[in-house]
């Protein structure tokens, strides 16, 4: 069976609509026939200043979001990333081949630190992308599915596994990216030309899937929109209104060219209306699950164990053959 494999950082409580539309909802498609593994990047997450108390629960919250969102941890492994010090591990060595510069070419590196400033800027952060090629070839995986913003990252990946494999002996599965076009690039609501992200500088703009639907559905009524009146797909001259468009889509399964048929004639208000429903229709069940597999932190626990078990078994193997071929003795 071939293999899959994503994450997604533990860095709120709430993952968002740009996290579940342009990732996650595609993550339980692979469930059924390829063998799944989707982890919660938590050594990732301390590149940037966690509260260690917020950062454990949000961890928790991370991994009974997904189980509410469908990843069903019988078919799919379900791990925490510390618990596996293979990441750690063979994250040093990719350093080691990874040149200076083109670390330093990551834009999403630039732009954050270019955020923070050059004090604020940790090593962790530059080397960010050389861990997430280990968490991605330790475990062979053919796909990674993705949003738009991982492209380059997954590129980088690519480039470390070729120049591993020549240099020292085919070793790793040189992995494609899964991005799908669609939803690779959900929008901020209030400043439609920005991806929806946690970090922007106010979250009117942010749905979380956990917030209070009444909150999520205010927020997409006054979304940013534009001065014409026509329900029209036209990312380029129309950014809030397509966002909107995708999203519908999305949530409903109903294709964007039906979509514009069904508002032909009705406005903007119309439409905030029905992404306000689909979203309240699609929470509001998540919501329940989350707290339900919250409430049981027993078995809650037993499933990450599990996942740790298993994701070692496989990561443990590739660091081995990784060592031996850069020349360490054996352990
Ligand atoms: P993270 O945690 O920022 O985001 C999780 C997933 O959500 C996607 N995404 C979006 N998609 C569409 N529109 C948006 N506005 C939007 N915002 C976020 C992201 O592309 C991602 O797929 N570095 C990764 C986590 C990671 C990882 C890995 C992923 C660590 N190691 C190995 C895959 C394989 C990250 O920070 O994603």
């Amino acid at each position: 069976r071939q293999r899959v494999l994503s994450g997604i950082q533990p860095t709120s409580d709430s993952f968002h609509l740009g996290n579940y539309l342009g990732a996650l909802q595609y993550w339980k498609n692979f469930q059924d026939d390829y063998d799944a593994l989707y982890f919660i990047p938590d050594l990732h997450a301390i590149t940037v200043a966690q509260e260690p108390k917020a950062l454990r629960q949000r961890t928790k919250r991370a991994v009974a979001q997904l189980i509410a969102l469908g990843i069903d941890p019988k078919k799919s492994t379900l791990f925490v990333q510390s618990q596996v010090p293979e990441h750690a591990e063979l994250t040093w060595v990719l350093n080691c081949i990874t040149g200076f510069g083109e670390a330093g070419r990551m834009t999403q590196f630039k732009d954050k630190s270019a955020k923070q400033g050059a004090e604020n800027t940790t090593v962790g952060l530059f080397t960010y992308p050389v861990l997430m090629a280990a968490d991605i070839l330790l475990y062979r995986p053919h796909f990674v599915p993705v949003g738009e913003d991982q492209r380059q990252h997954l590129e980088l990946t690519r480039n470390l596994a070729q120049r591993f494999n020549t240099r020292f002996k085919k070793t790793f599965v040189v992995p494609e990216p899964y991005i799908v076009s669609g939803t690779a690039k959900i929008y901020d609501l209030q400043d439609p030309t920005a991806k929806m992200s946690k970090s922007a500088t106010s979250d009117a703009g942010l749905i979380n899937l956990l917030d209070d639907p009444k909150v999520s559905a205010k927020k997409i009524k006054s979304a940013v929109t534009d001065t014409e009146r026509e329900i029209r797909y036209d990312p380029e001259q129309k950014p809030g209104v397509s966002n909107l468009l995708v999203i519908l889509s999305s949530l409903t399964g109903t294709p964007i060219v039906t979509l514009e048929q069904d508002y032909a004639g009705k406005g903007y208000g119309d439409l905030k209306s029905g992404v306000a429903d689909a979203l309240v229709e699609f929470v509001t069940p998540v919501q329940a699950k989350v707290a339900e597999y919250l409430s049981d932190e027993g078995e809650l626990d037993r499933i990450i164990a599990a996942g740790a078990e298993r994701a070692r078994e496989i990561a443990g193997k590739t660091l081995a053959q990784v060592y031996d071929r850069v020349g360490f003795l054996a352990r």
